[in-house]
């Protein structure tokens, strides 16, 4: 399995304080069947100022221990990035860095107030070519008055990821429910651990995907969630070539262009008439 959210590095932010924790989620990981850990520290302005080239030098640093150790975990690149308007800017200079270097890449809206100009900004990176990944979207407090901006944003071509944990319930009935509603509603990209320790937040996805397969009775669109579609960010494969959630498979196409049409339609004319007639 592939696990693309985890704040395995020692140091950088509220996940692992130090090597011995670090080397301890590795092993459980491994444990658990993940071969591939997206190391994805926050970086939120003004509180946990982490950028690109800090961040690949902390996942070098760890990556030696683990090969020394006989641990055998690829740990990959990428960041929680916190939803503020200067994101734009920081992947375009390289300072925030994407998913293992390719389209996509983690975007964490606020938790507790929802994000102004919420779809434009999701529309902004999509115009841009980046494919932002919504993280646990089932634990931010608003998402109730706000779903189906999300489900939008998904139609939109923005990839939803929920938390191994909400769909256990360690978050609460609240997180778990939507974590539940997504899954059913058939928006869930990907399942990820969002891993902050040993303890409270560990890098386990088996027990989310055992209860999202026993929720959906359907192991190969669960198994797509932490094996196919985490492999195609890692290979920077293009969406339209991946295998999308069921509400999607259908729809996607229509609601982009039909959005782009709206704001740019000398541009998008042809590709609406394409996607619907051609
Ligand atoms: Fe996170």
């Amino acid at each position: 399995m592939i696990d693309l959210h985890s704040h395995i590095l020692p140091g950088l932010c509220d996940g692992s304080q130090n090597l011995e924790t670090s080397l301890a989620m590795a092993r459980m990981a491994v444990a658990d069947g993940t071969t591939h850990l997206a190391c994805t520290p926050h970086i939120y302005p003004g509180l946990y100022n982490n950028n690109q080239p800090g961040i690949a030098s902390a996942i070098d640093s760890l990556q030696i221990e683990l090969n020394q150790q006989g641990i055998p975990l690829t740990l990959v690149m990428g960041a929680d990035v916190h939803m503020v308007p200067e994101v734009m800017r920081g992947l375009k200079d390289g300072m925030i860095p994407t998913l293992n270097q390719s389209r996509y890449f983690l975007l964490e809206p606020s938790h507790h107030v929802p994000v102004s100009g919420f779809i434009d900004q999701i529309e902004n990176f999509l115009n841009a070519d980046y494919v932002p990944v919504i993280t646990h979207p089932e634990r931010l407090r608003w998402l109730g008055d706000k779903y189906e901006e999300f489900l939008l944003a998904a139609r939109m071509g923005a990839w939803l990821q929920i938390t191994a944990g909400a769909i256990t319930g360690h978050f609460g009935r609240t997180a778990r429910q939507f974590s539940e509603r997504l899954l059913l509603d058939g928006y869930v990209h990907i399942i990820a651990s969002d891993a902050h320790g040993t303890d409270r937040r560990p890098p386990i996805l088996s027990a989310g995907i055992q209860a999202a397969i026993q929720l959906l009775g359907d192991e190969t669109e669960v198994m797509r969630m932490v094996q196919e579609r985490p492999k195609a960010i890692l290979d920077n494969a293009s969406p339209d070539t991946v295998s999308l959630p069921p509400a999607l498979a259908l729809s996607a196409g229509h609601e982009l262009a039909a959005s782009h049409f709206h704001k740019n339609p000398t541009v998008n004319k042809k590709n609406w008439f394409n996607r619907l007639f051609g």
